[in-house]
């Protein structure tokens, strides 16, 4: 959606840009450029007349604290202003693995997983991602039948892969989480050696990635001189507007004298290229295959009790690598599925803003503010969104 500056926008940017005067020339139109293009945003966000003031200046202030918002995410999203998010890493439930979310069937799951993706959609910044890791189960989808004639091995990767594309996503890379030896027998390995009765253990889960592109046609400045005199350069990615500076006096042209070519995308890029946001090489090897081997979070203790207080926590290696090669210092981090909240503790580990949104805080609570707590990051409930 392209949206076009009204006159109050531009003696908003005029009044800001005079505050950048006395700094050198490259940190001049940095400066305006970023000015400018949080001024469009701006604009763009007050479309939006769902957003909540409470919640939202609750979860953008950076206070070092792990951020808790108790409730059904697809309302608590609803509150949220629009491209407000700069990273979403979840993992959801798992249809009806678990007790503590269940439904009638695979339909009513999915229909309401789609909802909640499509509100994130609207959440979510421009050109950034979301991490979304999801097992594909063993069990019944209760379309057919209820017994255990209707057990089968459930794609749900491929059920989600379908329902971001339809929400406007991106299905950008899919790592396979080798879990080596599980738990549980997630699955009948047949003991009558003969044909037809043989099934894997289920060993494996997805941690997915997807993009947002928003086609924006919104002008924007030439991120090396500032200048407005741009023309449209076609699409560097599908979505993703690329613009050509014809400033001839531009402090930056080509050997063949062809202007800077940039898009909000490149911008959004090199604005993370800071010494902050640099990722260890050792981290960024150990991430380079896209089949990775994690241990699963033991849970049960030597006496049989569940000593995290939640049955379906991810390992905190997920949202680590998410959130390191995924977003940058300061930006907010959100797990509309959060459970035991490691997404958010890790986001805040790493300087971001960790944010998470639990449903069923009567089942978790206790647990959440004790592991909070065990990681030296504080609530404090005066500060929770009931
Ligand atoms: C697979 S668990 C997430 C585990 C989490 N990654 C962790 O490390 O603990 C899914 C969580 O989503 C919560 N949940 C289910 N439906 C929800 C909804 N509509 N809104 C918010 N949370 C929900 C469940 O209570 C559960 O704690």
């Amino acid at each position: 959606m392209t949206r076009s500056l009204i006159a109050s926008d531009y003696f908003e940017i005029l009044e800001r840009a005079m505050e950048l005067r006395d700094l050198p020339k490259k940190d001049i139109v940095r400066g305006f450029c970023r000015i400018y293009a949080g001024v469009i945003k701006k604009s763009y966000q007050s479309q939006y007349k769902g957003a909540d003031a409470a919640i939202n200046s609750f979860i953008s202030k950076d206070d070092g604290k792990v951020k808790i918002v108790w409730g059904n995410c697809l309302s608590q999203l609803k509150k949220m202003t629009s491209e407000s998010i700069h990273l979403m890493v979840t993992s959801p439930p798992y249809y009806n693995a678990r007790d503590y979310s269940q439904w009638k069937n695979i339909d009513d799951y999915l229909a309401d997983m789609e909802d909640i993706i499509k509100e994130s959609y609207r959440v979510l910044d421009n050109h950034r991602a979301w991490v979304f890791n999801v097992g594909d189960i063993s069990g019944n989808d209760h379309r057919d039948t209820k017994s255990s004639w209707g057990s089968r091995r459930i794609p749900l990767s491929a059920y989600f892969i379908n329902i971001f594309e339809k929400s406007g996503f991106k299905f950008i890379d899919d790592y396979i989480w080798d879990k080596g030896e599980v738990e549980s027998q997630r699955h009948k390995n047949g003991d009558t050696p003969y044909p037809l009765y043989q099934y894997p253990m289920n060993c494996y889960e997805h941690i997915m990635v997807f993009y947002k592109h928003r086609r924006d046609e919104t002008l924007y400045p030439c991120p090396v001189c500032g200048c407005l005199k741009v023309n449209g350069n076609a699409y560097s990615g599908v979505n993703i507007r690329s613009w050509e500076c014809k400033n001839m006096k531009c402090f930056e042209r080509s050997a063949a004298n062809r202007g800077k070519r940039f898009s909000m995308r490149s911008m959004t890029m090199d604005g993370l290229k800071t010494d902050d946001n640099r990722i260890e090489k050792e981290f960024v090897k150990s991430w380079r295959r896209d089949i990775i081997k994690i241990n699963p979070v033991i849970k049960i203790n030597s006496k049989g009790e569940n000593k995290l207080g939640h049955t379906a926590p991810f390992p905190r290696a997920i949202p680590e690598f998410a959130v390191k090669t995924l977003s940058g210092v300061g930006d907010i981090v959100l797990d509309p599925f959060a459970g035991s909240f490691t997404t958010a503790i890790e986001a805040v580990k790493l300087n971001r803003i960790g944010v998470g949104i639990e449903l069923n805080k009567k089942m978790f609570k206790s647990a959440i503010l004790n592991n909070i707590k065990n990681h030296v990051l504080k609530v404090s409930e005066q500060d929770t969104i009931k």
